[in-house]
């Protein structure tokens, strides 16, 4: 149902549901500012361009001491697999997303037939359709992810405290500008069709962007996003048959392995000395909170309004994206490398165990963190 708060700003109940969803209420807090730009005034819809106010340090480092050999090793790993858009993938690639011999995405992740219980069939084309359009909004939200991690990934290089990080988040910054590129190039040159920022991710974004702690924005960014990030890399890998794309996720999934790894290397240094015991509970209580919205929160709203609204309701419409295998297979992907990660830097105290556990999602903790998966390790679990 919708709402209004007065001067033209119109809301979804959903959207006072997620803020509702947060029960930290100091989380809950610091994230309204952000909450309220992205999910009732939609800045991220209604805009061409957003002005988001940064408030960080610059941490600038007088001693050029390089004391970190683990990160500078992980920098000369990047500097040495840098690859270029252009040359390494093959643009003259014929895509046709419409095209049923080489499936843009497989059948489960969209299980139409299943559409049948709410009342509504699709015919071949139709499907066709609804399969190109949940791509382009998926990429889309890739474009305008690595758009954020362009500028969360300088912001952190300004405010690292370690010489061999910054070196680090150089190439970091250069990795998102060229995913950045090539997904803005598959969009515009092969589907020809895209869609704005998801309102929630316009929240988490505006939400790091201007949160003047640097280690918030850099577990947000490094640890959650990138985390989410490469589970769905992964999942659309595996389900898209178009080698072009298939090939593009692969190098881009290469690149994300080693911001993960300079994530837990940064944080568990960090966590473990930097940090007091109220600052740390608070990280670990944003943690949960921001695990648990990425969870559920990203169910293709914009292809239900341009498809099936008036067919079906939101709410099953939820339910059907909820039941899809790729989907469920996406969030064991995304959970089975976030939770170990913040096992490693030191957020899953024993006192934060139990809302894990309720949440289903202690099971992950024993897993590999990133800093024991290498580039190759994320390459061979790719199907
Ligand atoms: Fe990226
Ligand atoms: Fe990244």
């Amino acid at each position: 149902m919708w709402g209004h708060l007065g001067n033209g700003v119109f809301y979804h109940d959903e959207n006072l549901s997620l803020l509702m969803q947060v029960k930290n209420r100091k989380v809950a807090t610091s994230m309204a500012p952000s909450a309220v730009r992205g999910l009732f005034m939609q800045k991220g819809k209604r805009n061409e361009t957003v002005l988001m106010q940064a408030t960080h340090k610059v941490h600038f480092d007088l001693t050029y001491r390089l004391d970190f050999p683990e990160m500078n090793a992980l920098y000369r790993r990047a500097v040495a697999n840098q690859w270029d858009g252009d040359r390494d993938l093959d643009w003259s690639t014929a895509v046709d997303p419409m095209n049923p011999e080489i499936p843009i995405i497989g059948e489960d992740f969209l299980p139409l037939d299943g559409l049948a219980e709410y009342g509504v069939k699709l015919n071949a084309r139709e499907a066709a359709q609804a399969n190109y359009n949940v791509v382009c909004w998926m990429l889309s939200q890739f474009m305008h992810g690595e758009q954020g991690a362009l500028y969360a990934s300088a912001q952190v290089t300004e405010s690292v405290q370690w010489m061999d990080g910054k070196f680090y988040g150089a190439t970091q910054v250069m990795d998102e500008g060229r995913h950045l590129e090539v997904f803005l190039r598959y969009l515009d040159t092969k589907l020809q069709k895209s869609y704005q920022i998801n309102d929630n991710l316009f929240v988490i974004i505006d939400d790091l962007m201007t949160d003047s702690r640097w280690d918030i924005k850099f577990l947000g960014m490094q640890i959650m996003i990138e985390g989410l990030a490469l589970g769905a890399f992964s999942t659309l890998h595996n389900t898209t048959r178009e080698p072009l794309l298939r090939k593009l996720l692969q190098y881009v999934i290469q690149d994300e392995a080693r911001h993960v790894h300079y994530g837990v290397l940064a944080l568990r240094e960090h966590f473990s000395k930097g940090i007091t015991g109220a600052e740390r509970r608070e990280r670990e209580d944003w943690a949960f909170e921001v695990a648990l919205l990425m969870r559920n929160r990203f169910m293709a709203h914009e292809v239900y309004e341009e498809m099936f609204e008036g067919q079906m309701t939101r709410r099953q419409w939820n339910r059907f994206i909820l039941a899809s295998p790729a989907m469920q297979r996406f969030r064991q992907q995304m959970f089975k490398r976030l939770i170990p990660n913040l096992n490693y830097i030191g957020l899953l105290s024993p006192r934060m165990r139990k809302h894990y556990e309720d949440a289903g999602l202690w099971q992950f903790a024993a897993g590999k963190n990133a800093s024991e998966l290498s580039e190759a390790d994320l390459l061979a679990d790719l199907t």
